[in-house]
């Protein structure tokens, strides 16, 4: 069986997890979302490769993808924060790296307040969106990936 490498990418204000508005994104921090994931069913070291990224800047996540397509990784993870809503660039980086890539929120970002929350300009590039489960989102999305590149 094939081993797989999958980047899980964080955008901005997601590095404070646990202590920002918990009542939204939970009491659960960036360790925990690691460990839950490296804890799933298929995702042993033998069988998928996990690495993790987090950063508040634009930049260095169009960075960390482009460096993610040149270290040949098999599917992506993402949470974009706020770039989900804004960020034109970080969509054109998602069109031409073609990694397969899973759309994650925290929150229902449609059951929010403010219609810009409701546009992704990152879910025209990925295979699915996963919103509104915590950080049982990124474990839906790691799972679909498995499923997408096993079948
Ligand atoms: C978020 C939702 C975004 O609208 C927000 O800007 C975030 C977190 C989520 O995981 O629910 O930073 O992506």
């Amino acid at each position: 069986m094939d081993i797989y490498t999958f980047l899980i990418l964080n955008g901005p204000n997601l590095g404070h997890l646990g202590q920002r508005q918990p009542e939204i994104y939970g009491h659960q921090d960036l360790s925990h979302l690691e460990g839950l994931i490296r804890g799933l069913p298929g995702t042993d070291p033998g069988k998928i490769e996990l690495l993790f990224y987090q950063s508040n800047s634009e930049g260095k996540i169009i960075d960390r993808l482009e460096q993610a397509r040149e270290e040949a990784v098999h599917g992506l993870v993402l949470n974009a924060g706020a770039y989900t809503h804004t960020s034109l660039a970080i969509a054109d980086c998602l069109a031409w790296i073609q990694i397969p890539c899973v759309e994650v929120h925290l929150s229902n970002v449609w059951a929010r307040d403010g219609k810009l929350r409701h546009q992704s300009l990152m879910a025209g590039h990925c295979l699915g969106v996963v919103a509104g489960f915590g950080i049982l989102s990124y474990a839906l999305a790691v799972q679909a990936l498995i499923h997408h590149l096993r079948s």
